[in-house]
């Protein structure tokens, strides 16, 4: 973290979990545990059906909402998609694009991330842009080739005034869900060079001022390790997000100095 220069953002990915009603439950629990002075920032992206039950069990919370996907049309003859406007109009202010799930399951390429990031700012939203390498592609050596790619297709078109409207969160495939956490050397060599990548692309001042997350499997035992790191600005946080505790155990983290 480097709290100077730029935002440390702590968000929970629920992906496909908890009803409207257990959001509620959890709103409440997190209530109870919430530290009253926060030097991160809390997001909470919730599936999209449960975004205005969100919206309401949070409002008293210094909590922000963030939706896990759009589609980057306006409006039109699209069953069952959303739209950025849509969920701004919700109160939404995050939204996680090109998670390595919906590459993997949903079609989802390069190319469609970037249409969703510039939907995504066109609407007044934060974009959190997912990039990471599967094991095949770290084993062959080829992580930081990838990574600049996903990188700078993302963000192509991207004037660098919308650039600090965005977050990029560095997660490794191998390490979503399985348990297995990128060592801290490891997660914050890959941080350090995107901020390389996005310096190279938008200057210094842009890129010391963005914040670069890392997701994959964090959770109390590793955040603050990983959160010491100098380029690595807070996490998406799945598994160990679906829990009030384990939740606030990692804000904590990121409250440390
Ligand atoms: P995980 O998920 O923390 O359960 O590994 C992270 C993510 O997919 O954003």
């Amino acid at each position: 973290m480097n709290r100077r220069y730029r935002k440390t953002i702590i968000a929970g990915n629920w992906k496909m979990n908890k009803t409207a009603t257990e959001t509620k439950k959890f709103a409440e629990e997190l209530k109870a545990l919430l530290p009253k002075a926060k030097w991160c920032d809390v997001v909470v992206c919730v599936p999209a059906v449960n975004i205005s039950a969100a919206m309401k069990a949070f409002k008293d919370m210094r909590v922000s909402i963030g939706a896990e996907n759009l589609f980057y049309e306006k409006s039109g003859a699209y069953t069952g998609e959303w739209s950025a406007d849509m969920l701004k109009d919700l109160g939404v202010k995050y939204v996680i694009i090109g998670h390595s799930e919906r590459r993997q399951y949903f079609g989802e390429t390069d190319f469609t991330v970037n249409k969703k990031v510039h939907a995504a700012l066109e609407a007044g939203l934060h974009p959190i842009i997912c990039v990471g390498e599967s094991l095949e592609q770290r084993e062959l050596g080829i992580t930081m080739e990838l990574i600049a790619l996903q990188v700078k297709s993302a963000l192509a078109g991207v004037p660098a005034e919308k650039l600090r409207k965005c977050v990029i969160a560095y997660e490794p495939v191998w390490a979503i869900g399985t348990g297995k956490t990128a060592t801290s050397e490891q997660a914050a060599e890959v941080c350090t060079f995107i901020r390389t990548t996005v310096r190279h692309l938008y200057g210094a001042r842009i890129a010391r001022s963005i914040t670069i997350q890392y997701g994959g499997s964090m959770k109390a035992s590793n955040a603050a390790e990983l959160l010491a790191q100098p380029d690595i600005d807070g996490g998406l946080i799945g598994g160990a997000a679906l829990k009030a505790d384990e939740f606030v155990d990692i804000i904590n983290a990121a409250n440390q100095d």
